[in-house]
């Protein structure tokens, strides 16, 4: 028998309102992430990242990381598109997808993984690169005992 608890949700979020996303569908945010990765503003790392956020109900927001001189305030692809959808409304999402040009899968880094699991829940979180690799997880398998507003 597995020890394996079930995975932490933030309050009130139903487990049914967790989603499979089908083969086709990822396959079409992977396509968007790429596009998007192409508008990245990388000119300090040179280390380029698109992701595609998708609601429920079928939209799609895309994001591109964004440098600034000022290193710090350089914002991931992954945030961008986060704040981008919910600041035109959008809610109730159930994948993401993150695409690169590095050899290795690129998982969203720890503050991206706070602010996806906050507005998104567990989401299906697809990784891939250029090459047509990919992975797919749950939020909660890269975020196992999150911090949310059910501690507060
Ligand atoms: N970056 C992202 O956009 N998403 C991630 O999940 C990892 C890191 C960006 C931030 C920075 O512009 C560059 O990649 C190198 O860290």
């Amino acid at each position: 028998m597995s020890d394996r608890k079930p995975p932490r949700r933030a309050k009130g979020r139903p487990l049914a309102r967790r989603r499979t996303v089908g083969k086709a569908t990822l396959a079409t945010l992977a396509a968007l992430a790429r596009e998007a990765r192409e508008r990245a503003q990388a000119r300090y790392s040179g280390f380029k990242v698109g992701a595609a956020l998708k609601t429920r109900t079928g939209e799609i927001v895309t994001g591109c990381n964004i440098e600034n001189a000022s290193y710090g305030l350089t914002m991931c692809a992954e945030r961008v598109a986060v704040f981008k959808a919910v600041s035109e409304g959008f809610a109730d999402f159930d994948a993401i997808a993150v695409v690169t040009a590095s050899k290795r899968l690129t998982p969203p880094c720890g503050p991206c993984r706070q602010i996806l699991w906050e507005y998104c829940g567990d989401i299906a979180v697809q990784m891939a690169d250029l090459r047509g690799h990919a992975r797919t997880v749950r939020l909660s398998e890269l975020l196992p005992f999150p911090f949310d507003a059910g501690h507060l």
